[in-house]
């Protein structure tokens, strides 16, 4: 979704902002736009699409930018108004002397846009960020402080924003303001940064401050000044970020989605560390922050996320409920919203997200949290809004993940679900020791069994170039792997735009059938001793007798299968209950060199945003 990034300070501040914007490019956008003060005057610059026309009409009006001091620079995802030039940020006043950028909605613009066109301003785009523009422009000619102007503006605006504002009388300063949308300071020497994400300063410097609700951060060069929105001072920690630019850089790979798949086996070791080392040992899980006593008695969870997170949700429920006994509700955040919960303060709420960020889980994890249930994070962001929600954090510590596509985050959710039920259980007592034994042992292989995937893919390779043609796919799965059938199905989806849907095997008699010819591929998720291995067959059989190719993905040694399908891709042999961590690997392949030979743009889908902030 949008980004923000604000500089001040002695470097060349063009370069600094669009290093920060390309930082922030994997987020995904349609327009984008700088403002720089430049010889006592805010010059904007603006463009449709990618940075690179952003950068080519900057090149354009070289003549005419000479020495810019300070900047603040924008990318767009539409929500208000058609993504286009007019209403791409920054966004100016009336007069042009003020510039804002704005990540969020503004609930309240139509009658605030009707208030201001009454006081004679006037309007030009169709954003709701305009209205912000206008109101700190007339705020700041009644006050002359650029500070409590955007204090006082903000007052009045209702939902969810991060804002940087420039005015044209107040050199090199930069004031920010968030409520519901991230922001934070870089603090540098003899510069400051400010960012809606870390990737945006990440280059410059690591000592970075975390905006809350409704502070007001004013930026100069050598000062950064945080205040509340009455006007007091806030003292505020300085953090050091945990990452190295490094984790920005692509490393060798086409895509960051490649280099990304590749990082898991290196992220699941990173999952197990300090929690699993030795099979006779319990599970670690220091980060859970409820009593044992109490985790004996606890008979309700409910998990709450969206997308990929949503599917490792479905592993975790499965899991729990067989290694626990405890009953599982998974429900996607946009849901759970808007309906009445049973919710109460003996239910664990678990909520899942990559970012940290995504607006419709963090409403409902709010929504739990009044109804005062114990609220248990799994991110891989421990400095977004969520994490700040939680009564007890579980990181996922999977490193920054760039492509909009989500993979290593998805396998570190797994194995961090894998690693709860695992401690539910030796709380409960409910699993017989050999078993917890063998299933330890088995996680702690599975790193080796993913390079081994991942050393050779050649077969994968091949499977995609043989099957890009088609338009519409059917992934089927059963038990534990249903939830790795919609993930396959999804990665596919988002990064090809082919339509593939995930089904439960044995569903497929009961309506998709029909679908099924010689233009509809079905792949099967076969794990040999699964629960349902030998009804899978059948139900795959039952599509090549509609004339469907078949692929199948598999553990299984059996030369039957062989004749049965179109195409088998052969993974390690694995217990069908860790299968969907091992499953998962060639699904996102596949669905990368699919997308890879139809030359998409992988890492950057159309229409796809890496953190959805907004409902
Ligand atoms: O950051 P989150 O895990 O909360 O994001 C949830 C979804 O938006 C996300 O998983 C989305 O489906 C990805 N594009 C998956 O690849």
């Amino acid at each position: 979704m949008c980004g923000i990034v604000g500089y001040t300070g002695y470097r060349k501040v063009i370069e600094v902002l669009f290093n920060g914007l390309t930082n922030l490019e994997y987020r995904g956008y349609d327009s984008a736009g700088i403002a720089v003060r430049d010889e006592n005057e805010i010059k904007i610059y603006k463009s449709l699409g990618k940075l690179i026309n952003l950068k080519n009409e900057v090149e354009r009006c070289k003549s005419q930018i000479k020495n810019p001091t300070s900047g603040i620079g924008h990318i767009r995802w539409a929500t208000h108004g058609s993504p286009s030039l007019i209403n791409a940020h920054p966004h100016t006043c009336s007069c042009g002397k003020l510039a804002v950028v704005h990540n969020g909605i503004i609930e309240n613009y139509k009658a605030l846009r009707e208030e201001l066109i009454q006081q004679g301003c006037v309007f030009r785009s169709q954003t709701d960020t305009e209205t912000i523009a206008h109101l700190v422009a007339l705020e700041y000619s009644k006050v002359k402080d650029l500070e409590e102007a955007v204090r006082n503006s903000v007052k009045r605006l209702q939902g969810a924003y991060a804002i940087c504002v420039m005015h044209k009388d107040v050199p090199d300063v930069i004031v920010g303001a968030r409520k519901h949308a991230p922001m934070l300071i870089g603090v540098g020497e003899g510069e400051n940064f400010i960012a809606s994400d870390t990737p945006a300063v990440i280059e410059y410097t690591k000592k970075t401050i975390y905006l809350e609700d409704n502070e007001i951060a004013l930026v100069t060069k050598n000062n950064v000044k945080i205040t509340d929105i009455n006007g007091n001072i806030v003292n505020k920690k300085v953090e050091v970020l945990p990452w190295e630019p490094v984790a920005l850089s692509k490393l060798g790979y086409k895509h960051f989605m490649l280099k990304e798949i590749h990082e898991q086996p290196d992220v699941i070791r990173n999952v197990l560390n300090g929690k699993l080392y030795d099979i006779d040992e319990a599970i670690k899980l220091n980060e859970v922050k409820i009593d044992k006593e109490k985790l004996k008695d606890l008979n309700k969870i409910e998990i709450i996320a969206c997308g990929t997170s949503l599917n490792a949700a479905l592993v975790g429920k499965y899991l729990i409920e067989d290694f626990a006994g405890i009953s599982v509700e998974v429900e996607a955040s946009s849901e759970y919203i808007y309906r009445k919960t049973t919710t109460n303060s003996s239910t664990l709420v678990i909520g899942v997200s990559q970012s940290g960020e995504t607006a419709d889980t963090i409403t409902a994890i709010k929504q739990a949290k009044e109804k005062k249930s114990h609220v248990l994070i799994i991110t891989n962001r421990p400095d977004s809004n969520m994490a700040r929600l939680a009564d007890s954090l579980i990181p996922l510590n999977a490193g920054i993940e760039v492509s909009v596509a989500a993979t290593k985050s998805y396998s570190a959710q797994l194995i961090s679900f894998y690693l709860l039920a695992i401690y539910l259980a030796e709380i409960k007592n409910s699993l017989n020791k050999e078993y917890l034994k063998n299933l330890k042992h088995e996680l702690i292989q599975l790193p080796t069994k993913m390079e081994e995937i991942l050393s050779n893919t050649s077969n994968i390779q091949e499977c995609a170039r043989k099957f890009s043609s088609y338009k519409n796919f059917i992934y089927i799965a059963r038990g534990i792997n249903l939830s790795s059938a919609y993930e396959g199905a999804l990665k596919l989806k988002e990064i090809s735009y082919i339509n593939a849907t995930g089904y439960p095997a044995g569903e497929l008699k009961h309506g998709p059938i029909a679908m099924l010819d010689e233009t509809m591929p079905v792949l099967s998720i076969l794990i040999p001793g699964g629960i349902c291995y030998e009804k899978i067959l059948s139900n795959s059989e039952e599509a090549k007798a509609r004339n469907a190719k078949l692929i199948a993905l598999t553990s299984s040694e059996d030369e039957n299968i062989k004749n049965l399908f179109d195409f088998v891709i052969k993974i390690p042999s694995i217990s069908e209950i860790l299968s969907p961590a091992l499953t998962c690997v060639p699904l996102q392949l596949l669905a990368y060199y699919i997308a890879e030979f139809l030359g998409k743009d992988v890492d950057q889908p159309r229409n796809l945003a890496k953190s959805v902030t907004v409902e």
